[in-house]
């Protein structure tokens, strides 16, 4: 699983991103205060979102990492689960806590502004936590998201929600210095207009908590 993958494009914020989570991130992720306060509530915010029983539902986390949101899932109830994530080692500890709790997912270390290496309408839902504001060409990534889910296939993301002008100035400083390839941050409207520009419909938006907001829309009309 380590292998690093080849990317057809390699800019600096990926480079910085690969780099953080392959080798800075992967041990401490979860045990991280920072990142336990940022992503606290979004399992649960996911969830309210999807029906009681996702036993049948066929669902992918991009930008997994250590898998912690496929754990919740599958003690939720799922059964068909795929992860991808850009940084291997990141992964290798998805893979290894997945497997040592018996749970199956498909798991790819590669970029999802790339090719998604599934087939068309593979994924009832796809999800994104904190994985948005790292993207380079978003609009790529949700093209690809969008070939992947089925007929009314639901995509969810969450990603952190500043006011401005907060926002703008994190944006600006990300020019210069972004240690984690965090590259942009959006507002949930802007969020809702990327997801309209790629035919998503029935898009609604709403705080998920303090810091982060919960973006949902779906493949196409009935
Ligand atoms: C802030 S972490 C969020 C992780 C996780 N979803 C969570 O809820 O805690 C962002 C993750 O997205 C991954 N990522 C960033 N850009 C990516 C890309 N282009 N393709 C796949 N994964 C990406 C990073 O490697 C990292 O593991």
């Amino acid at each position: 699983m380590s292998r690093i993958p080849v990317f057809k494009k390699m800019d600096r914020y990926k480079a910085k991103n690969l780099q953080a989570f392959n080798t800075k991130w992967p041990n401490r992720y979860d045990s991280s205060l920072r990142m336990r306060l940022w992503t606290s509530q979004w399992d649960r915010g996911i969830l309210t979102e999807l029906p009681t029983d996702i036993s049948s539902l066929r669902i992918l986390d991009i930008g997994c990492a250590t898998g912690r949101l496929l754990e919740t899932l599958a003690e939720a109830g799922a059964r068909h689960l795929a992860g991808i994530d850009l940084a291997p080692k990141i992964l290798d500890i998805a893979q290894r806590r997945l497997a040592e709790r018996g749970i199956k997912a498909d798991l790819k270390a590669a970029d999802a502004e790339d090719t998604l290496l599934w087939a068309n309408e593979s994924f009832d839902v796809v999800i994104m936590t904190g994985a948005l504001h790292h993207f380079y060409r978003p609009i790529d990534a949700l093209t690809e998201v969008h070939r992947v889910l089925c007929h009314r296939g639901r995509l969810i993301i969450i990603d952190p929600w500043f006011l401005p002008p907060l926002r703008q100035l994190f944006n600006l400083g990300l020019r210069f210095v972004s240690p984690n390839g965090d590259y942009h941050f959006y507002s949930p409207a802007e969020a809702v207009d990327m997801l309209a520009s790629q035919g998503f419909v029935e898009l609604r938006y709403r705080r998920a908590d303090w810091n982060s907001f919960i973006v949902l829309g779906l493949k196409d009309k009935l």
